[in-house]
C-alpha cells in the first residue's frame, strides 16, 4: 500500500495498522517521506484521533527510532518522574536528590524551556559547570555515585519526534492526544526507566487548562506506559498559580535547594514528597514507611547532602553563593487590600521568560540571574504595601514599567475570601471515583 492510501484511510477515520504506522515513524525518523505527506497524515490523526492500539503502535514505534538505553535492565530499582509542564515547577530537583536520600536511584531526562514554562536542563545549567551530555555508561556511573542521572535530551533518542514535534508546531497538530501521548512517552521509554511517576498539571499555566482535559491525558500516558511493562502511576496537580516561589533559571535551583534545607515553598515541598511517596510506593514500601523515611531526610540534612553529592558527580558548583544573582531586582507590591483571588500563572511564566528566564529565538542565550520571586498566593490577605512579587533583573534591557504593569496584572485582588486550590487532586482513579475528571 502506498503511504497516500494510508493518509486516506487515516482521513476517512479508518484506524491505521501495525506496517503502516510503522511506515509512517520510519518515514519520518530517516527523513525518507516528503515533509507534505507527513503533515497530512499529523492533520488526519489530529482530526481523526487514533485507539488506543494504535497509540501505542505509534509510541512503540518512535522509540524504535532512535536509541534504546533499557536503563532497568540495569539498574531495576531505578525511578523516573516526568511533569506535563508549568510555572514554578522544580518539582524533579526536589525530588530527585530526595529519592536519591532514601536509597532509591533516579534517571531522568531533562528537556529545555517551552514557551512560558522554564526546562528542567535549563535550571540544571544555571549551576556553573552542570553537564547533563552523559552517554548510558556515564549515566549509570552517576546512579551509583551519587544515586542520580540528569542527562539532556539528544537527538539520537525518538529521533521520529523531532521531525513530527517540529511538523505540528508548524501546522495546528500540537493538541492531539495521541500525537502528544506518543512524543512525550516514546521520550520516556526510550530511557527505559522500570517506574515512572507522572505528575499532569491543569490549569491556566498548564498545557492542558481545563481537568477534563488534563485527566484524559493522565489516563492515556498511564495507559500507554502500563501497556509497555512500565509501573506507572499519574497524578493531577494544580497549575492555576506557580508551584513554586520562584520562576526562572538559577532561582528555582535555589528554590529547590531550600526545600531540601528544610524550608522553602510549601506547596513545591508538597507535591515533590507526595511524587516521591508514590514512587517509592510504586517500589515496595508502605504509604507511611516512604512518608517518614522522606520527612527525615529532609529534617535531618540527608536530602541536602544527597543535592550536594548530585550538583557535584555532575560537575556542578555546589556553593549557592557562587551561583549567578540579578543584576538588579525590582519589588512590586500591593496598592489595595483586600483577598489574592488570581495569580496568572502563564502571564507571570511569560514575563519571566522575556525578562532573560526564556528564549526568543532557538539561538538565544539563557540570562540565568533573571527571574521573578513570587510573595502572594492564592487566599492570602494582603494589605497595601505588602510584597507581590520581585523582579530579578539580568542584562537584557526591558521597560521596568510595562513589566510591573504587567506582573501587578497578573494579581487579582478581590473583597471576597477565596480557599486555596486544591494542590494535589489526586491519581487517575481517584479523581474519577469523585467525579472530578469532567469539571470543564
Ligand atoms: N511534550 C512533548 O514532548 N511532546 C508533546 O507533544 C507535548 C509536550
Amino acid at each position: 500500500m502506498s503511504f497516500v492510501e494510508s493518509i486516506i484511510r487515516k482521513r476517512e477515520g479508518e484506524a491505521l495498522t501495525r506496517e503502516e504506522i510503522h511506515d509512517f515513524v520510519v518515514g519520518a525518523g530517516r527523513e525518507t517521506l516528503p515533509p507534505e505527506q507527513l503533515a497530512a497524515m499529523l492533520m488526519a490523526i489530529c482530526c481523526r484521533g487514533m485507539n488506543d492500539h494504535e497509540t501505542r503502535l505509534l509510541t512503540e514505534q518512535m522509540v524504535r527510532s532512535g536509541e534504546e538505553w533499557e536503563i532497568a535492565a540495569a539498574r531495576p530499582t531505578a525511578v523516573d518522574k516526568h511533569s506535563t509542564g508549568g510555572v514554578g515547577d522544580t518539582v524533579s530537583l526536589v525530588l530527585a536528590p530526595l529519592l536519591a536520600a532514601c536509597g532509591v536511584p533516579v534517571a531522568m531526562m531533562a528537556g529545555r524551556g517551552l514557551g512560558h514554562s522554564q526546562g528542567t536542563l535549563d535550571k540544571l545549567e544555571a549551576v556553573p559547570g552542570f553537564r547533563c551530555d552523559w552517554n548510558r555508561d556515564e549515566a549509570l556511573d552517576l546512579m551509583d555515585s551519587c544515586g542520580v542521572a540528569f542527562m539532556a535530551q539528544s537527538e539520537r533518542i525518538a529521533p521520529a519526534d523531532r521531525t513530527l514535534y517540529a511538523l505540528r508546531d508548524i501546522t495546528g497538530t500540537v493538541p492531539s492526544l495521541p500525537l502528544i501521548v506518543s512524543s512525550i512517552m516514546s521520550k520516556k521509554l526510550a530511557l527505559g526507566v522500570g517506574t515512572l511517576v507522572l505528575d499532569v498539571k491543569w490549569g491556566r499555566g498548564a498545557f492542558r487548562p481545563t481537568l477534563a482535559l488534563a485527566r484524559e491525558l493522565a489516563s492515556a500516558l498511564r495507559s500507554v506506559a502500563r501497556g509497555m511493562g512500565v509501573t506507572t502511576e499519574a497524578f493531577l496537580t494544580d497549575m492555576n498559580q506557580p508551584l513554586g516561589p520562584a520562576l526562572g533559571t538559577a532561582c528555582e535551583v535555589r528554590a529547590a535547594r531550600d526545600v531540601l534545607d528544610a524550608g522553602g515553598g510549601a506547596d513545591l515541598r508538597a507535591v515533590s514528597v507526595r511524587l516521591a511517596q508514590e514512587a517509592m510506593v510504586l517500589r515496595g514500601w508502605s504509604a507511611e514507611q516512604a512518608r517518614d523515611e522522606l520527612e527525615s531526610s529532609l529534617t535531618s540534612g540527608r536530602a541536602l547532602a544527597a543535592w550536594d553529592r548530585l550538583v557535584e558527580a555532575h560537575g556542578g558548583e555546589p556553593d549557592p553563593e557562587r551561583w549567578p544573582v540579578p543584576a538588579q531586582t525590582h519589588e512590586i507590591v500591593a496598592i489595595e487590600s483586600g483577598w489574592v483571588m488570581e495569580v496568572a500563572a502563564d502571564t507571570l511564566g511569560w514575563v519571566a521568560a522575556e525578562i532573560g528566564a526564556g528564549r526568543r529565538s532557538r539561538e538565544e542565550g539563557l540570562d540565568h540571574g533573571a527571574g521573578i520571586l513570587v510573595h502572594a498566593r492564592i487566599g492570602d490577605r494582603l494589605e497595601p504595601g505588602q510584597p507581590l512579587a520581585t523582579v530579578l533583573m539580568g542584562d537584557r534591557e526591558i521597560d521596568v514599567n510595562a513589566i510591573e504593569e504587567r506582573v501587578r496584572g497578573s494579581f487579582q485582588i478581590g473583597s471576597d475570601r477565596v480557599s486555596p486550590p486544591q494542590l494535589i487532586l489526586g491519581t487517575v482513579d481517584e479523581i474519577a471515583e469523585e467525579g472530578l475528571g469532567t469539571r470543564d
